[in-house]
């Protein structure tokens, strides 16, 4: 399948077999930091983010990178001093992001559930702009500037309720029904009553129709749809319209997958975009870091049940949920090359049967001490792992050129019960 295969410019082999990240051997990371761990290639971030900004490069357009694909600070610096705003979900990814350096003005603010105290933060900080998903958020937004003497520059998102192709049921937002967005049928009169709100300056219209999406359609049968919309918004009576969101979701390639034809997407959007007048935002963030990352590993042992043989490796389902949750494919590989293949499960000891990386698939010969990595793990990998069965989280290793440095240390057991007291205060009120 997709051994071999290059997915991302900053994993390569050395002419003797051994996968190293950019100018850094993983073997060299495993021994300094220890196993698992996440490593990412600065060179792969900036290229991914590089090719996706050129691509949209004819239209004024920002790439504001989605924060939840992961947000540890030194990705979030990297992707500031290349220019990108972000995209953001909860009063947790604004303090990251301005932590970050992020100024508040490249900050969008998305999320079907919005806090009044997350509304609150981001007013405050001045951020570019919310997306509004629901009339019951625009009339929250209105009450709370309103009280903080501000306006609150808004986009609506809008559900274009078109068909999405994905991988997987729960990455698919854009088709009628979904939980994200304003229905299709009610963004008009939403737009009429933000526009009669004091306190209320509509900036823009967004969507989001999923995640990993190869094909052009979504964007194109979507963005129609909004920009019909933009047209009857504007008869009303919009003037201060100036940003088209079109989020997130460009694919990656997992396995042998054709990559993304990021031209094909250019020339069926652009135009329609360059005719609205607007400026462009799109909300990437798998593109950006999914193949940049690698969940380094260390075999435990092989085992033999039934017909079945298990490679045991110390990395498990809490640390990346893909594979178990989603069902997600991720490419599998040994560090130095093993001869000989055979057909195995790959998987963690976590005490779940659900607790693999890959079933029934063709595999280097790895065994016990040997280094393996789960590819293209760069985003929804850490941000998603857990604790379970009081398991530490593992660190994140960022690599630039020939250098590597620790960018989130690995938990120990005191960070595992840190949050709970020896001593528990009673209280009746
Ligand atoms: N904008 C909004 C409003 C979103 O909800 C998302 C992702 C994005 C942008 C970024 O999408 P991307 O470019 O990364 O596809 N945990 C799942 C993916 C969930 C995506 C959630 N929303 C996975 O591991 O496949």
């Amino acid at each position: 399948m997709g051994e071999g295969v290059l997915i991302a410019p900053g994993f390569t082999r050395t002419p003797s077999g051994e996968l190293v990240c950019d100018g850094v051997s993983l073997e060299a990371i495993a021994d300094a930091v220890g196993t698992p761990a996440y490593v990412y290639s600065a060179r792969t971030i900036r290229e991914q983010f590089d090719a996706l900004d050129r691509a949209l490069s004819s239209v004024p357009n920002r790439l504001h990178y989605s924060v939840k694909a992961n947000g540890n600070l030194a990705v979030l610096r990297l992707l500031q001093e290349r220019g990108a705003g972000v995209d953001i979900v909860s009063g947790g990814e604004l303090y990251r992001a301005l932590l970050a350096g992020f100024s508040a003005d490249a900050i969008v603010f998305s999320g079907v559930g919005k806090s009044e105290q997350e509304l609150r933060d981001a007013l405050h900080a001045g951020i570019l702009m919310f997306n509004v998903e629901s009339m019951f958020e625009l009339e929250q937004l209105n009450e709370i500037a309103g009280s903080m003497g501000k306006r609150a520059p808004v986009a609506l998102r809008v559900n274009p309720e078109v068909k999405v192709d994905t991988p997987h049921h729960y990455t698919r937002t854009g088709e009628r029904g979904n939980k994200f967005g304003i229905p299709y049928d009610e963004a008009l009169d939403a737009a009429r009553q933000a526009l009669a709100m004091p306190n209320i300056e509509l900036r823009g219209l967004d969507m989001h129709v999923g995640s990993q999406i190869f094909q052009v359609e979504p964007y194109r049968n979507g963005l129609a749809r909004v920009l019909e919309l933009l047209e009857q918004i504007r008869a009303v009576g919009a003037k201060e319209l100036r940003y088209l969101d079109m989020g997130g979701g460009f694919a990656v390639t997992y396995d042998d997958e054709q990559p993304m034809d990021l031209e094909a997407l250019a020339a069926a959007l652009l135009p329609m975009i360059k005719k609205s007048g607007l400026s462009l935002i799109t909300e990437p963030g798998r593109y950006i870091i999914g193949s940049a990352g690698v969940l380094l590993a260390r075999v435990m042992h092989r085992k033999k049940a039934g017909t079945k043989e298990y490679i045991i490796t110390d990395a498990g389902m809490n640390d990346l949920l893909r594979p178990s949750h989603y069902d997600a494919y991720h490419s599998v590989e040994a560090v130095q090359p093993r001869a000989g293949r055979s057909i195995v499960d790959v998987v963690g000891p976590v005490c779940e049967s659900g607790d693999f990386f890959a079933l029934d698939r063709e595999v280097e010969d790895v065994n016990a001490g040997d280094l393996i990595v789960v590819r293209t793990s760069g985003a929804y990998g850490y941000v998603m792992s857990s604790n379970y069965n009081a398991r530490p989280r593992v660190a994140e290793v960022l690599v630039d050129g020939d250098r590597f440095a620790v960018v989130t240390r690995r938990e120990n057991y005191e960070d595992l019960v840190r949050l709970e007291p020896q001593h528990l205060e009673w209280r009746t009120d």
